[in-house]
């Protein structure tokens, strides 16, 4: 048996904007990750059994543009295999779906490299990152390509579409609460409503896109420098041009509000909004009455993560 696992992932800063050339940065979340076994299958063809989205049959049974199937062909694609060998390929996943997490990106990165490796030709980090980046069009339709890339090579990310990867130093650990309002973040539609928003006024749009620009910039020099503290009011300035974008929502407005009120340096919605997850930077004594604050104030599940260096 093969097998592969990858990590769930957040923005930290930069969402939206970053579909719009400016730079965001991701950290990996372990806590979280999907897992791929793959073994020889008794029946001929490739048997998927996906439990949490309710998926057991051939691939060839699902549409020609899902995202398992796409993955599959394109990786053996890739490595010239024409006809694979007879597989069963059972994927779990701790990461919950569209919650802004990245679940769909680390289920393909996931699977990629335990399909690879079950054929004992491994790809490239770089051509791991290039396939998943193919099926996050079909979740997203227009992606970045900033989940695939976190997830891919689980170090944080200093993100710019179509430029290659740069990661940056954590100089001093810092923590954070990851708080899910429960409601599923249809990336796809905010997406598309920050853009109808841009064609309509662009000189607007880009003027704001760069505020975020500038916002990611600091907050990376203040990751680099282990001035954590300034990324508290860093993240309530993103959170406030993320609700001029129309994607934050009424809970996590809520979420937002009470990690403020429970000690919070600062927070903010992380990933497509509507729904999906927020974050907020907190002392780490302080980060399990935060967490409560969270639930208490309708978070459906909190997670408490350091970033640091070595992830
Ligand atoms: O909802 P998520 O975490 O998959 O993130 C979407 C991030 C956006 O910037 C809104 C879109 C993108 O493709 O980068």
């Amino acid at each position: 048996m093969t097998t592969a696992s990858a990590p769930g992932k957040v923005i930290l800063f930069g969402e939206h904007a970053v579909v719009y050339g400016r730079p965001a940065l991701a950290v990996p979340v372990t806590q979280v990750h999907a897992d791929v076994e793959v073994e020889d299958s008794p029946a001929p063809g490739i048997w998927v059994d996906a439990p949490e989205i309710s998926i057991r049959c051939e691939i060839s049974s699902l549409p020609a543009t899902h995202a398992l199937r796409t993955v599959i062909e394109n990786v053996f694609r890739t490595l010239g295999i024409s006809s694979p060998p007879p597989l069963q390929i059972r994927i779990t996943s701790t990461i919950p779906v569209a919650s802004g997490l990245g679940s769909g990106a680390a289920v393909s990165v996931a699977l990629i490299r335990a399909l690879s490796s079950t054929v004992n030709r491994p790809l490239s980090d770089e051509q791991v990152n290039a396939l998943a980046y193919e099926a996050e069009k079909l979740h997203h339709g227009t992606p970045s390509g900033i989940d695939n890339t976190v997830v891919t090579y689980a170090k944080p990310v200093y993100f710019v579409r179509g430029q290659p990867i740069q990661t940056f130093n954590v100089a001093r650990p810092f923590t954070l609460v990851i708080a899910d309002t429960g409601i599923p973040a249809p990336t796809r539609e905010s997406v598309g409503d920050v853009r109808k928003l841009w064609e309509a006024d662009k000189t607007k749009w880009e003027a704001m896109f760069d505020e975020v620009g500038g916002i990611v910039q600091a907050a990376r020099e203040a990751i680099e420098t282990g001035k954590t503290k300034e990324l508290g009011p860093l993240m309530d300035a993103n959170h406030a041009l993320l609700q001029e974008m129309t994607v934050s929502s009424p809970e996590l407005d809520r979420l937002v509000l009470a990690a403020r009120g429970a000690g919070a340096l600062g927070a903010k919605l992380s990933g497509g909004g509507r729904g999906g997850n927020m974050l907020a930077l907190v002392e780490p004594t302080e980060a399990e009455q935060a967490a409560s604050a969270l639930r208490a104030a309708g978070a459906k599940n909190t997670i408490i993560t350091t970033i640091e260096e070595k992830q």
